[in-house]
């Protein structure tokens, strides 16, 4: 059947889903799957409905594409989408709610507070420690994210962060290795990928590191022992299901230096898949091409 690539939309991740949703269209193509882009950033909703896709694989991330809000609109549109449903989309776009789904789950993740204008910004300096995390709890690719390390420059990080989101979340600083999981499948059928270990310049995996000339080194599978490793993908499962996530995904971790502990940061439910994302690199280490992936996460679509 026809198949439609969801790409651009118009979140502030347009750019790198232009760029996820240039390749996953490529690859369906070079698969002989009936495949054509649709920008949803350019395009209305009663156009994609008039293009009678038979599916519709997602790729795009952020806002209007991965919150759920889409979701809803295929759903209403009876066309099948890749990836996960309407709430876990809209939870795991969600930073402050995606935590407290894990916590009641039991499962590891930092301390934090959400911030607002009211809030009284030394104390939550004093009650998380220095240096701290300061995000926009809506947004990707690290957009508006500041690391905070003296009080004097938690002011400047919350207004960055609040010019992009309602509330604020700032989030202990946790030394150590960052790490990310993709998981495939749901419910009891989920499984995840082997680890790819991150290491940016200076610890900076920032939107410039992720996207951007190739500064940022990258280990799939990487340097760990096999109980770390067994535990940092039985986490993944864990976090990907306490949040109902469906299809595909992805789960980002660190690993503290002090006491080998893990930390969940956050799920992304509509991973990048550009020539520099980590998905992709999870995949083959098991062996599984880019266009194979592309192609197992589109028969996964479903209403
Ligand atoms: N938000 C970006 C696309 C990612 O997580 O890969
Ligand atoms: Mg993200």
């Amino acid at each position: 059947g026809k198949v439609g690539v969801l790409f651009g939309g118009r979140s502030a991740e347009r750019e790198v889903s232009l760029m996820s949703g240039g390749g996953v269209l490529k690859a369906l193509q070079s698969r002989g799957v009936d495949a054509h882009g649709f920008d949803t950033g350019l395009r209305s909703l009663a156009e994609l409905a008039a293009e009678k896709f038979d599916r519709v694989f997602i790729a795009l991330h952020g806002r209007f594409g991965e919150d759920g809000s889409l979701q809803g609109a295929l759903e209403q549109l009876s066309i099948p989408y890749t990836g996960s449903g309407v709430m876990a989309c809209a939870i795991a776009m969600d930073k402050i709610y995606t935590k407290l789904i894990w916590l009641m789950h039991g499962l590891p993740t930092p301390k934090y507070a959400v911030l607002d204008a009211a809030s009284d910004l030394d104390a939550a300096a004093a009650a998380l420690g220095l240096p701290l995390i300061v995000k926009p709890p809506h947004e990707g690719s690290s957009i508006g994210i500041t690391k905070v390390g003296e009080a004097a420059a938690l002011r400047a990080a919350y207004d960055t962060a609040a010019a992009l989101d309602d509330a604020v979340l700032a989030e202990e600083f946790v030394t150590g290795r960052e790490f990310t999981v993709a998981v495939l499948g749901q419910g009891a059928g989920a499984r995840a990928l082997p680890p790819v270990e991150i290491v940016a310049p200076q610890g900076n995996y920032d939107y410039q590191n992720k996207y951007f000339g190739d500064a940022t080194q990258y280990f799939c599978p990487p340097q760990l022992d096999a109980a770390c490793r067994a535990e940092m993908e039985r986490i993944a499962v864990e976090a990907y299901r306490a949040l109902g996530c469906e299809g595909w995904g992805r789960i980002d971790m660190l690993l503290r230096a002090s006491d080998n502990k893990l930390f969940l940061i956050e799920a992304n439910t509509s991973p990048g898949m550009t020539g520099h994302s980590l998905v992709p690199m999870g995949a083959r280490a098991v062996g599984l091409g880019y266009e194979d992936l592309c192609v197992e996460i589109l028969a996964s679509a479903r209403l």
